[in-house]
């Protein structure tokens, strides 16, 4: 292939619809009801080594997989891994006390509450140990909400959330 080839080649993005993530769990079928309880979702699929959930749209928007163990017997989940994955709750600053009450109430452990200036989050772990964020959008028209981010910095301040 010459230059003047390469150069006509036009560069292609993906042009991305919507998102699904797939897990690494120590066991699937033992975390998949916690899924269905606390994050509301049904289960979709179940294979030998994985169970596929959705939250009633989409196939599936969350995937559990066995983790395989390592040569020293335990789970390989990776060093490096996720941080959270972030929900867009439907409804109000009430709907997200009201999240945040449920959550206390089923134990869940709740790492923090933030100021985003663009919305709230709400942090909180799985059994696994992943961190999820129920995330109440306060912004609602996306050019400005990717205008405050910047001026702003993405911050993540404590935010006294009051469970309902
Ligand atoms: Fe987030």
């Amino acid at each position: 292939m010459n230059t003047n080839t390469q150069s006509q080649v036009a560069d292609v993005k993906p042009r991305i619809r919507r998102t699904h993530l797939a897990l690494f769990v120590a066991d699937p079928f033992a975390t998949a009801p916690w899924y269905e309880d606390v994050l509301g979702m049904q289960v979709t699929a179940r294979g030998e080594k994985w169970v596929f959930l959705s939250f009633g749209q989409k196939h599936h928007d969350i995937a559990l997989i066995q983790a395989e163990p390592n040569a020293q017997g335990q789970l390989d989940r990776g060093v490096i891994n996720l941080q959270h994955y972030g929900l867009e709750i439907e409804g109000s600053m009430e709907d997200l006390q009201r999240l945040y009450g449920m959550l206390l109430r089923k134990n869940v452990p709740v790492v923090k509450t933030t100021d985003h200036k663009v919305g709230y989050g709400l942090y909180f772990t799985d059994p696994d140990g992943h961190r999820f964020e129920f995330f109440l959008e306060t912004v609602h028209d996306d050019e400005e909400g990717k205008r405050l981010l910047g001026q702003y910095n993405a911050p993540s301040d404590h935010f006294d959330l009051q469970p309902l």
